[in-house]
């Protein structure tokens, strides 16, 4: 994957070393499954309700796993990745204080919370960083843009972008406003594609193909458009050149999506809208 970092042999070798992974859901987990394979550690998980496979992770990698943040003692922490929903993080961040007070550089991939928020809650000497991972993450193939303020040093920033590689590609944006945007395009955008096959597989019946076989085929065309971007460094509008003959089916199906420039259109109005929504649940 281009512009990614290698995971393999990180080693947080300051005094306090700790990463401290702060829920292992659906992110936390893939988040603790790409350390593992690339040797990150010491890791400390706290997860008040943790899934069988978590428990088979951390028995098997004797990771020690805790209820909450006060079992932790925050002196040995380098590292907090904040991984819990945005509503509990919420009446979480205040427990955080002691991490930020120890030194800890925190790291949120908590949506739609801001580092003003987090700050008033951890306390005005906190470093945090924030990121907006998206749903392929959970599988190692998402993207996650970063935002650091000014304070926060090269190395810090660095290991913040080494941890989320674990999620998959990652890229920075330089003020933090342009996390609503990133959340409008690639935070939630991976649902716009699956709307584009539920979309493709009622249109495939309509022209006469079974239900499952309609399903099948927008799935696969998906996925396999999917692989082809990642694999394929050429610009979408040339992939989607490249299978289009003059005069062919393709380009019958494109003249359609195109006339007016409607689904153009249809896409910006609907990225603002998510923008906007993610501008108001901030706050
Ligand atoms: N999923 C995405 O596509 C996506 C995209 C961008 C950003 N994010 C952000 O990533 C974060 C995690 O999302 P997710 O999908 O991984 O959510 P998730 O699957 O619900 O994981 C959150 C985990 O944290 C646990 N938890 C709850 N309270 C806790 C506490 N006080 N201390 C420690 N752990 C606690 C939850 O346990 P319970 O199940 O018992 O509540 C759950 O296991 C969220 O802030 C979300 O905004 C997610």
């Amino acid at each position: 994957v281009p512009g990614r970092l290698k995971l393999t042999g990180l080693k947080l070798t300051k005094k306090a070393s700790t990463v401290l992974l702060l829920g292992a859901g659906r992110m936390g987990l893939a988040l603790l499954k790409g350390w593992l394979a690339g040797k990150v550690s010491p890791i400390v998980i706290v997860e008040p309700n943790p899934s069988p496979e978590l428990l088979r992770v951390a028995r098997a990698r004797r990771i020690p796993l805790h209820d909450s943040l006060g079992a932790v003692d925050p002196a040995g922490v380098a590292i907090v990745v904040i991984a819990i929903k945005p509503q509990i993080l919420k009446s979480e961040a205040a427990s955080l204080q002691p991490f930020a007070r120890a030194g800890a550089l925190l790291l949120s991939i908590a949506a739609g919370t801001s580092i003003r928020s987090l700050t008033q809650a951890c306390g005005r000497t906190a470093r945090i960083v924030r990121a907006m991972p998206n749903l392929p993450g959970a599988i190692g193939q998402g993207i996650s843009a970063l935002y650091a303020p000014k304070k926060i040093a090269a190395a810090e920033r660095a290991r913040a972008e080494v941890l989320l590689t674990a999620l998959g590609e990652t890229v920075w944006v330089a003020r933090e406003e342009l996390i609503d945007a990133v959340t409008a395009v690639s935070g939630s955008g991976p649902a716009y594609f699956f709307l584009l096959a539920e979309a493709l597989a009622a249109a495939g019946r309509r022209e006469g193909l079974p239900k499952a076989l309609a399903d099948r085929l927008a799935r696969a065309t998906l996925a396999g458009a999917g692989a082809l971007t990642r694999a394929d460094v050429r610009d979408p509008a040339e992939l989607r050149r490249d299978v289009t003959s003059p005069g062919g089916t393709t380009a019958a199906a494109l003249a359609e999506f195109m006339k007016d420039d409607a689904f153009a259109e249809l896409v910006a109005r609907a990225v603002a809208a998510a923008r906007r929504r993610s501008e108001e649940l901030r706050g």
